[in-house]
């Protein structure tokens, strides 16, 4: 489904005139449609019913807590990488006997929370960790149920900062080792191994390193159980595409149809950490035109959304479809073309003082003015959860459209909340 609009050149997330959340709530200003969320959501959970997997949202990639009860309601479980995860999906009131921590550092008061909440398992990434998980299980007199992360040295031919599942990344253990540990924790009273673990990087726009992973799953767990261990989960984490051009990303059907053989042979319960593919295109980032100017032969539209809100641009050089809410030309459908009839090449930037602050550049698009309302696209996932207080910029806003209904789901911050936490 398309949950932003345009209709009678206006744009519209389902039902409500986005322009008018922008009056409301002020800008910049963070607008998710709930329909758009849950259709992702249901689409995964349908797409691998056959395994009846558990879907455990990757917290990471948009946090707000109203949106963790929404999908938590929906039926999804939730993958967290903190104590402070951990802590959001309990106050969104959802269960923790099946979350799943990942994280390549957790710390001793981490794992004793996780433990406490007698989460479904921990996906381990190092020996120390192993060690570490091992000690503090035992001085609560508990057994802690892991999963170890193998380092499957798939390329998954995404960003090299968001590439994780290659050999020299920072993230899992190599097969040696994997096959050292398991075997380590068969003679640990106080752990428990319930699985293997991989996530390969974000986001994934084929399907062939999915299937070359459930493949290599199948493989080591038929081999851990000749050593004797019950293994009986394979969690292949998040990183399914999103489309942020147009319709880049295989429909979760696509990647079911390539893993559930692998997991269907391997007799195992399915873990998945999707993310990005359930909120990314559930959220657009709405900013004001403060002001345009002409300068070294180039047009800027300054707009009050900056890297200190979405940072992606910034730090990935990721694209983002912008346009304005209410155009004087219609959205095309190649936001990329250099030439778009009526428009013109613009740098669309925020206020910050860093060049680097620029969502676009050299990007067609219509004549804009001071006071118009700019949206940003695909920006649902790592975007407030990455966003800071840089020069002093108070976050923004979040609003959630259900129909033709919106509800504020995070207050604005005020001057006074960014001196909240600091003493004289
Ligand atoms: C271990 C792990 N699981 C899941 C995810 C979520 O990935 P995505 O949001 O691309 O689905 C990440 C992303 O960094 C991750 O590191």
């Amino acid at each position: 489904m398309e949950a932003f609009q345009y209709k009678g050149n206006e744009l519209f997330c389902e039902d409500v005139p986005v322009a008018r959340l922008a009056e409301e709530f002020g800008t910049p200003l963070w607008v998710y449609s709930q329909a758009k969320f849950l259709s992702e959501f249901n689409a995964i959970r349908d797409a691998f019913a056959a395994l009846d997997p558990v879907i455990c949202y990757s917290v990471k990639s948009n946090s707000n807590i109203s949106l963790l009860k929404l999908l938590g309601d929906a039926g999804s479980s939730f993958d967290v990488v903190s104590g402070g995860e951990l802590f959001r999906v309990q106050q969104a009131g959802a269960e923790t006997s099946k979350v799943i921590f990942a994280g390549v550092g957790k710390t001793d008061a981490e794992i004793r929370y996780g433990l406490e909440a007698d989460i479904l398992m921990f996906n381990v990434e190092s020996e120390p960790e192993l060690d570490a998980i091992s000690a503090v299980a035992k001085s609560m007199g508990k057994v802690a149920r892991v999963a170890l992360r193998l380092n499957p040295d798939i390329d998954a031919k995404t960003h090299s900062k968001t590439t994780t599942g290659k050999k020299g990344n920072k993230f899992g253990m190599d097969i040696e080792r994997h096959n050292a540990l398991a075997a380590k924790v068969l003679k640990d009273d106080h752990l428990e191994l319930r699985g293997i673990h991989m996530h390969l990087g974000s986001p994934i726009l084929t399907t062939e390193p999915y299937e070359e992973a459930a493949k290599k799953a199948l493989e080591v767990v038929t081999e851990l159980r000749k050593q004797g261990h019950q293994t009986n989960w394979v969690n292949l984490g998040g990183g399914f595409g999103l489309s942020y051009r147009g319709s880049e990303a295989p429909p979760a059907s696509e990647y079911a149809k390539v893993i559930l053989p692998y997991i269907q042979e391997a007799k195992c319960r399915l873990a998945l950490e999707p993310g990005r593919s359930i909120c990314g295109n559930a959220g657009v980032l709405l900013g004001r035109v403060i002001f345009t100017k002409r300068e070294g032969g180039k047009r800027f539209i300054i707009q009050d959304a900056a890297m200190n809100d979405l940072v992606r641009p910034a730090m990935y050089g990721s694209f983002h479809k912008i346009w304005p809410v209410k155009p004087t030309v219609a959205a095309p459908s190649d936001f990329e073309a250099a030439e778009i009839p009526g428009c013109e090449p613009a740098d669309v930037v925020g206020p910050i003082c860093e060049s680097g602050d620029t969502f676009a550049t050299g990007r067609a698009l219509p004549p804009v003015e001071r006071g118009d309302l700019l949206a940003t696209f695909s920006a649902g996932a790592y975007g407030t959860v990455m966003s800071s207080n840089y020069n002093s910029r108070p976050r923004g806003a979040e609003v959630l459209v259900d129909g033709n209904k919106a509800r504020l789901i995070r207050k604005r911050e005020t001057l006074e909340d960014l001196i909240a936490a600091e003493r004289v």
